[in-house]
Order: structure tokens, then sequence, then C-alpha cells
């Protein structure tokens, strides 16, 4: 649809459509009757669909291991845990992002630096890396963050990261199925782990594929993965070789006491279970589906917002990723179009359509900004204009006809 079309269109009140949330799940038949089948038989808990969705992720992604648990934010947990990232140690975490990629590692006790980014991208740069860095000193790792559905400069950022021997985790809960496009490196699955250490992912129903809630942690480093088994599992290990404690954990002829597991280190019970991992893997085989729609989607949103740049334009795109869409951000000049971007919110949501802002910049959040607060002015100008606009593999392209519509409508352009 044209500019002039779009002008014309009836406003979208009138045409009474039922409520487009800003972001979705697709459940089709096959993932209720993969999650059926788990519920009529032994396991509720850790059975087989734990292993082979674990198996599939990775595969999927292009690590060794995947270790599945119960969300994202516990998977941040379990990577901070596993990297020992706790008290004394401080964190690099760029400002855009969830809450939860700051509030994990300093629930293990870290301390956070914020980093400020690119406010075309809301993603952190080598500079505003490089900034964050001579702020704190000295870092012992970096969560860094793949916002919206894509990558920015890994291998700068791994660089600096090792040369100043930082550990890297990546926050790829918004990423699964992008892939990383190298100056030299070539390209590589996100969750590969080619530029970092960990990746980690969440699969909370509005991301490319839903287990409810559920995440997991990528590694290439069987010792590794068995570190963050332990974090998922309250740190109790059942592997005769590892036990201490010789005269509780064997019988008299040496074999292992059928009941024994041992205590390595205290840790939480974040495991994922078998409903959840049925889900998953039946969702995972349709990735590329998914994807593919999320991507039309996308570029259906780029061709009808492209005439009312710059007050209304799409993210900006890094050279460096092929990206996985999570959200579709519009960035909205609301100062100079002289309306809020609460009164276009809800002025959208009586016309039946979601939205939402991705993120209030975690180093303005009160807690935060009393104990690591700093100037980010890229996070702020970000922050300022973003506007997540509907986005799901649900979608058809009427239904982005019908949000450019209602969207210039309340603008006025
Ligand atoms: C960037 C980012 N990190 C971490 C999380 C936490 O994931 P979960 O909601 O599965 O705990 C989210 C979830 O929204 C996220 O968007």
């Amino acid at each position: 649809m044209s500019s002039a079309a779009l002008k014309r269109a009836v406003p979208a009140e009138k045409q009474a459509p039922s409520f487009l949330p800003y972001g979705r799940q697709v459940i089709e038949d096959d993932d209720i009757a993969a999650v059926t089948e788990v519920l009529r038989g032994d396991y509720l808990t850790t059975g087989p669909a734990v292993a082979h969705f674990q198996k599939a992720l990775a595969t999927s992604v292009g690590a060794k291991h995947a270790v599945v648990c119960a969300n994202g934010t516990a998977a941040l947990h379990m990577a901070a845990r596993a990297l020992d990232l706790g008290h004394g140690t401080k964190i690099v975490v760029p400002a855009i992002t969830f809450l939860a990629t700051a509030s994990a590692p300093h629930m293990n006790g870290a301390e956070i630096v914020f980093a400020d980014v690119d406010p075309a991208t809301g993603l952190m740069t080598p500079e505003t890396f490089h900034q964050a860095l001579a702020r704190a000193g000295k870092a012992d790792a970096v969560f860094n963050v793949h916002l919206n559905g894509q990558c920015g400069a890994l291998e700068e950022i791994a660089a600096i990261a090792r040369a100043n021997g930082m550990k890297i985790v990546d926050d790829a809960c918004h990423t699964l199925g992008a892939a990383y496009v190298g100056n030299n490196s070539g390209v590589s699955h996100i969750g590969a782990n080619a530029h970092c250490d960990l990746s980690v992912f969440s699969f909370h129903p509005v991301k490319a594929i839903a287990m409810g809630e559920g995440g997991a942690v990528t590694t290439n480093d069987a010792a590794m993965a068995k570190r963050l088994v332990l974090a998922r599992n309250h740190g109790m290990t059942r592997d005769a070789d590892d036990f201490a404690n010789c005269d509780a954990a064997f019988d008299e002829d040496g074999s292992a006491n059928p009941w024994y597991y041992e205590l390595v280190e205290p840790e939480f019970n974040w495991r994922a279970n078998d409903i959840q991992c049925a889900l998953g893997l039946s969702q995972l085989r349709k990735l590329d589906r998914f994807l593919a729609r999320r991507r039309s989607i996308v570029a259906a949103y780029d061709a009808l917002l492209a005439p009312y740049a710059p007050v209304l334009r799409p993210l900006a795109r890094t050279r460096t990723c092929l990206p996985a869409w999570h959200l579709y951000v519009a960035r909205i000049d609301f100062e100079a179009i002289g309306i809020t971007r609460a009164s276009l919110m809800r002025a959208l949501a009586s016309d039946g359509i979601g939205t939402q802002v991705h993120y209030f910049p975690v180093h303005r959040q009160p807690y935060y900004a009393k104990r690591f607060g700093a100037e980010l002015p890229g996070a702020d100008q970000y922050y300022a204009q973003a506007l997540s606009l509907p986005l799901s593999a649900a979608m058809d392209d009427d239904d982005v006809e019908r949000v450019v519509a209602a969207l210039i409508h309340h603008l006025n352009l």
C-alpha cells in the first residue's frame, strides 16, 4: 500500500479488528499433541524431553552443549555462577536491555557497570564498551545483549574483552536463529559461541519459540556444561567420580550407594521440565518458518514506514548480522511530531493495537541509579524514540498495513 493510500485508509477502530498484541506465540496442533503426550507419560519433571530438546537446540545453534533451564533469567544466573562472577567482581552490561541481564549476575554478588549504546540500534558498540571500561577501571566480564534480533560488532567487542582478561556472555534472548557476519571469521550462528564463552537464550512466549517459560545456556566446553548442570540443580552431583565423602558414598564392595548424592556448592533449582521441553522441541522444528514470517513482516513495515523518515524510522541495521527479528522497533521523534508516546500508545490500544517500549534504560531504574549510576546519552536517546510495534509469526501483511495506517493517522503524518 502506498503512503497516500495509507492516509486514506479507514481508521483502524472503525474496522473492529481483534486485538493485536506487540508479540505473541504461535501454538499449533502438533505443539499441543507433543505436550499432551508428556502429560500422559511418566515424567512431568526431568525426563527424556529435556535431553532431546537440549540436543536439538545445541545442533540448531551449532554449539557442543545446551543446558536448558527454567527461563532466560535463570540462564543468566547460571552463567554468572558457572563463571564465578560473584562478590568482588564487576560486569559490563549495556543499559538498553531487560532488567534480568543486570539483575541475574547482580543477584550473584557482581557489581554492574552500565555501558552506553548506539542510539540508532540500541546496541553496545566497541566505543561505548571502551568508555564503560574506562569508568570501571577494571571489569571481569561483559554480558553483551543482542537487542531486538540483531547483534553488533561481536569480534571487536570480544577482542577488547579478551585484551582485558574478561569473560564474555552473550545475552542472546532476542536472537535465536540469528548469525554474526564476521570481518575475517565468516558467518557464525548466535549461540555457537564463536566470539564469547557462553550464550543465553529465553523461550518466553514473545520470543521466536515458546516454552511457556524456558531458557538455556550454550557452551562448547564439557566441563562448563557440567558446571551449568550443577547450577541448575541444587549444586548436587550423582557422579561417583566427584564424591568427596567416600564413607557415605560407597558400599563395602566399592560401588556407589544408590541413594547417595553430594552437594558440591549450594545452588537453586532452575530446572525446566518435560512439559516445557516437549513444547520447546516441537516449536524448534518450526523456527525457520517462524523467522521467515517475521522477516517478511519486518520487510513490509520497513517499506511502509520509508516515506515518513526522519520523524518515523525503522531501527538502524548493523552490517554484522543476519538478524532473527524478535521485536519491530520504530524510532519516532515524538518531540518533533508534538505528541507523547503514552498518548500514542493509548490511541493505538483503543484501535486494538498493542505496543510496548523496550526498554526503559536499566541504569535509570532507581535501584541501579543509586548504586551504579552513569550518564549514558545514547541509551537515553534510544529510549526517547523507541516504540515496539506488533511483530509475531502469527501476523499477516494486512495486520502490518493496519498498524501503519493507525500509526500515521494518530501521528498526523
Ligand atoms: C534481553 C533479555 N534478557 C533476559 C531476559 C529474561 O528472560 P526470561 O523472561 O525468560 O527470564 C529477557 C526476557 O524478556 C530479555 O529480553
